[in-house]
């Protein structure tokens, strides 16, 4: 069982940023299926990385777009995606530091729901105003 599904709730209303963020759920699951696989260090360590990789571009996705049609709210958006970036980068060098190939529930839990927050509650307020400027 994936550790977090798709589903309409966690839509913002454009294709592109949808796509993006499924891509980002499908990252996480294969990370979580590897955990529970036992995979080793190095291939745990490189999904995490290509997640944490991914998650910036992303954050840079969306912030091209914002700023591009002037959204109000980019500041604070973009200062919600530095302080992520910021935790996903800490728990990434962790990761890298220890010695143990573990990846803990906890580290899983906390990029689920950090997802599953900031795609419900800051991602779907740009939602009606990208499809009105056109992003799809
Ligand atoms: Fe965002």
């Amino acid at each position: 069982m994936p550790l977090m599904e798709w589903n309409p709730k966690l839509s913002v209303g454009v294709n592109q940023f949808d796509n993006e963020h499924k891509q980002l759920l499908a990252m996480l699951n294969q990370l979580f299926d590897a955990a529970q696989a036992g995979s080793a260090k190095d291939a745990l360590g490189k999904i995490l990385d290509g997640l944490v990789a991914y998650t910036q571009t992303h954050f840079a996705n969306e912030e091209r777009y914002m700023k591009m049609h002037h959204f109000a709210e980019y500041a604070a958006h973009k200062a919600e995606h530095d302080a992520l970036a910021k935790q996903v980068l800490a728990v990434q060098a962790k990761y890298h530091a220890g010695a143990s190939a573990a990846l803990g529930m906890e580290v899983l839990t906390f990029l689920k729901t950090w997802l599953t927050k900031h795609i419900q509650g800051s991602d779907k307020k740009y939602g009606p105003f990208m499809l009105e400027h056109g992003v799809r």
